[in-house]
């Protein structure tokens, strides 16, 4: 499809969603929608891509830097207009096709976009309108056909008649065409109609009358052309598609007994016989091994997770656990964590930046920043690494077999040998050899009879 380029139209305002951002930012189960019409485009084999910016567009030229080209649209009157922006980058890709897009239908998809793409060239149609029948087809422009069910235009709600407004096949806004075709038709575009816009939709009638063959392709998944106009809308598509990646994932092996407050990407792969508990959201770049128990209230990003393993109320980012690991009640794992086999995290532990060991435990309320931890470890509770001394941050290194105290702070940079010990309370600011023990703590001193002595101090207030 070298050939072929893509416009992607994106100025819209959005005003139902009442929002800051550009409507095509607004997130359907994590990414932007304008995210998944470009992936979707990708997918399809057309790789030039222009959006269309309006509306904020400084935000969503930043958000698309290095991503796509944009071009401008300093006003909004109509996707036809918007399309006109566009014509610079359609000459530069003139012997080809043009697939337009409305950045607001996330649901479109490449199977959809590469048949309609043969149905468009195999017939030498200059414009192929991707179409569905929906149940409502309120606010859609409708695909209107002849006795002998050849596709002649596409009446905009507020231009419809009260027959038209009844055919249930809509236009989705996504639609091929002749490049060349379509850099002829563009300039011939009126807004003499009710909205006084530039109605893209024009197109088909202008093709009909200059004698161009024009076509509509019914997508069979009818979902592809739905669209957000407010955050209600927003929620209705983001069930429907969090409900198709939960079923997907169950039907692969996966156990979701109660899908209450689990979302899941869409790109997550999760092994067999792992279970998902409720309150669970798995964002985008994680995979999941067989055999783990997920959740409850576990939230993972950018995280990889190897086999049999538990995460019990566990938050994690850019993060990449073994197998048998076993974390939680509240654990977190921040970025560049790697813990390995049989790793154990327990209540309130916090590691950063750091790698831990096989079978290594952290059991109770500790902090492991900046760290190279050995196997075989013990961490008693309460330890402190104290990675940051106010200006820069160094790195704190326990060998393995080490055997660390409760309350011990290990000042950074500092290592502790193989299988040495340090004593409970302990604020360690030196090198500790293998097999030493390291006490660095007041010595205790017994008063003997310190509280008679003072016994009037203890006497009860009346
Ligand atoms: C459009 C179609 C309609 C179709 C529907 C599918 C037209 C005239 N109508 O209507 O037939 O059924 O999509 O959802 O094309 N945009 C701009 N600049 C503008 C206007 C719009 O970039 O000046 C962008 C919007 O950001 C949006 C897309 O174009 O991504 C569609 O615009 P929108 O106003 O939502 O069109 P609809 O009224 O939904
Ligand atoms: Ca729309």
């Amino acid at each position: 499809m070298e050939n072929n380029c893509a416009v992607i139209l994106a100025g819209g305002e959005g005003t139902r969603m009442h929002s800051q951002k550009p409507k095509v930012m607004a997130e359907l189960l994590f990414r932007p929608m304008i995210d998944r019409v470009i992936d979707a485009a990708r997918e399809a084999g057309v790789h030039d891509l222009c959006v269309v910016t309006g509306y904020r567009a400084d935000l969503l030229e930043a958000h698309l830097a290095g991503k796509t080209e944009t071009v401008r649209q300093e006003q909004r009157l109509g996707t036809g207009h918007a399309v006109m922006q566009a014509t610079d980058f359609i000459t530069r890709h003139k012997y080809g096709n043009v697939l337009i897009l409305n950045g607001d239908a996330p649901f479109i998809d490449s199977k959809t976009i590469r048949d309609a793409l043969l149905y468009h060239t195999s017939n030498s149609f200059v414009q192929t309108v991707i179409s569905a029948k929906v149940d409502n087809p309120f606010g859609y422009g409708r695909i209107v056909r002849d006795k002998n069910g050849d596709f002649t235009a596409i009446t905009e709600e507020a231009s419809a008649t009260d027959e038209v407004k009844r055919i249930s096949e809509i236009n989705s806004g996504a639609m091929w065409f002749n490049a060349a075709a379509l850099l002829d038709l563009l300039p011939r575009i009126t807004n003499d109609n009710s909205k006084g816009e530039y109605y893209l939709t024009d197109t088909v009638q202008l093709a009909r009358d200059a004698g161009l063959r024009v076509g509509a392709f019914t997508a069979d998944n009818a979902d592809a052309v739905l669209g957000a106009n407010t955050r209600v809308q927003l929620m209705e598509l983001g069930e429907m598609l969090r409900k198709k990646i939960l079923i997907r994932l169950m039907e692969s092996g996966v156990s979701i007994p109660c899908t209450d407050g689990v979302l899941i990407d869409d790109k997550a792969e999760i092994g067999p016989d792992t279970v998902i508990l409720p309150g669970t959201i798995i964002k985008e770049g994680c995979r999941i091994g067989a055999g783990c128990t997920v959740g409850p209230n576990t939230v993972l990003y950018k995280t990889a997770v190897g086999d049999d393993c538990v995460l019990n109320s566990v938050q994690a980012e850019e993060a990449v656990v073994g197998n048998g690991v076993n974390l939680g009640p509240f654990v977190h794992l921040r970025p560049n964590t790697v813990l390995h086999d049989g790793v154990h995290c327990g209540n309130f532990v916090e590691v950063k930046n750091s790698v831990v060991g096989e079978k290594t435990a952290i059991s109770h309320l500790t902090y492991v920043g900046d760290s190279d931890v050995g196997s075989g470890v013990n961490f008693g509770c309460g330890v402190v690494t104290v990675n940051f001394n106010g200006k820069t941050k160094n790195r704190c290194v326990i060998g393995n077999d080490a055997f660390i105290g409760c309350n011990t702070n290990l000042i950074a940079p500092v290592e502790i040998a193989e299988r040495a010990y340090t004593a409970a309370g302990s604020t360690i600011t030196d090198n500790v050899p293998a097999d030493a023990l390291a006490i660095a703590r007041q010595k205790q001193v017994n008063k003997e009879n310190w509280v008679i002595r003072r016994k009037p101090y203890r006497e009860k207030k009346k």
